[in-house]
């Protein structure tokens, strides 16, 4: 949830009469993703956006699930996913369940031929390889490495790349994605104790509004379903909008962790929230510094969540064997810790280079079949000596 953001003209008040130069009425849209109660925007388009023209077939791209139910410690070579060129048909989720749907994605092109809507989720991309830029409605929003991109559900969008190679870890929310509530003011505010604040959050620029008639094509996902709507004027016909819902940066970089004498928890690392799971963000820190301290993770028991780690970048104090865009699933049920000998191998280091994105789900995580294609064997028992 950000804060209040304007970009190019508005009428004076909400509902009113606001003319273009040629005296007809801009069409006014409020956009928001939970009804009528909570954050929203208003947009003034040149043209109504609901003018469809014709609809495509529809086309499934439901994730097939290998593994609904299992109890095992699991890894996965994020890495060994094969790039597409189309951005949309290089996103492929791994990890899903009721609330939320992990995606990898190694798309060589962005998606500037057609427009694109996720109806179902929110997105929060993290960008772990590449450079491009987010064009929505909003404006624009030019991205890079270490880049988490917001993008609200039904927030329409093109993606383009300028890096030929580009590494995507994705997670879509079926619920609006927020800031954790205990970082929040009673009105809304990033308190002093957050590890970010407002200053940290990069909102849409350059206004664009492209007024054209034509045939464009807006392929929106709905419950898993691909439907091609086209429509007879450019989407992006905005002339000026304000409000509190629209998509926005965060940058991990701009993640300050908190740090302490002795080891601190995981929700020191929390970044977002939605409803029934959390992303954690790991980045270099300064070790536990009380002089008995070991800055190595103890063995914790997760009864109610599944924890997925995805690896970006750094040496990996807690675990062996680590590569660039890994994923590990601790699920729920069974204890989890350091790697043996890591424990000791921990004690009187100073700091830690690790970068990592953890997503906590408080429901069991299923397995697609392009999760089992990456999966590293074994894994379940790596800790036994
Ligand atoms: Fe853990």
């Amino acid at each position: 949830m950000p804060h209040y953001h304007k970009l190019g003209t508005i009428p004076h008040k909400r509902h009113t009469q606001f003319r273009k130069p040629d005296g007809s009425l801009y069409a006014e849209q409020l956009f928001s993703t939970e009804g009528f109660s909570n954050d929203y925007s208003i947009l003034y388009h040149c043209h109504p956006p609901t003018q469809i023209i014709r609809t495509d077939a529809p086309v499934s791209v439901q994730p097939v699930i290998a593994e609904e139910k299992m109890l095992r410690h699991r890894s996965f070579e994020g890495f060994r996913l094969k790039p597409e060129q189309d951005y949309l048909q290089s996103r492929k989720p791994i990890l899903v369940n009721h609330d939320c749907q992990v995606v990898l994605a190694a798309p060589g092109k962005g998606a500037m031929a057609y427009f694109f809507k996720n109806a179902d989720a929110d997105e929060l991309i993290f960008i772990h390889e590449g450079k491009g830029e987010l064009v929505t409605q909003y404006g624009k929003l030019p991205f890079g490495y270490g880049d988490y991109i917001h993008i609200p559900r039904g927030t329409i969008y093109q993606i383009s790349f300028d890096t030929p190679e580009n590494r995507l870890f994705i997670v879509e929310s079926f619920s609006p994605i927020r800031y954790p509530k205990r970082y929040l003011s009673k009105y809304g505010q990033l308190l002093e104790h957050a590890p970010f604040c407002e200053r940290d959050i990069r909102t849409p620029q350059d206004l664009l509004t492209i007024d054209e008639p034509g045939d464009f094509v807006i392929k929106t996902k709905k419950k898993g379903i691909l439907y091609g709507l086209h429509y007879g004027h450019h989407p992006f016909d905005v002339v000026g909008w304000d409000g509190y819902c629209y998509p926005y940066i965060l940058s991990i970089h701009d993640f300050e962790p908190i740090t302490g004498r002795v080891h601190q928890p995981p929700p020191v690392h929390q970044t977002f929230e939605a409803a029934n799971f959390v992303v954690c963000s790991f980045v270099p820190r300064l070790y536990d510094y009380h002089p008995q301290a070991i800055p190595a993770p103890y063995n914790h028991s997760n009864i109610d969540s599944d924890e997925l780690l995805y690896y970006v970048d750094g040496d990996f104090m807690s675990r062996k064997n680590v590569t660039r865009g890994m994923l590990t699933l601790h699920p729920a049920g069974i204890p989890h810790g350091p790697h043996p000998g890591t424990v000791e191998k921990s004690i009187g280091k100073r700091e830690t280079g690790e970068l990592a994105v953890m997503v906590d789900t408080f429901h069991p995580l299923q397995l697609t079949t392009t999760a089992l294609e990456l999966e590293n064997e074994g894994y379940v028992m790596s800790w036994a000596e």
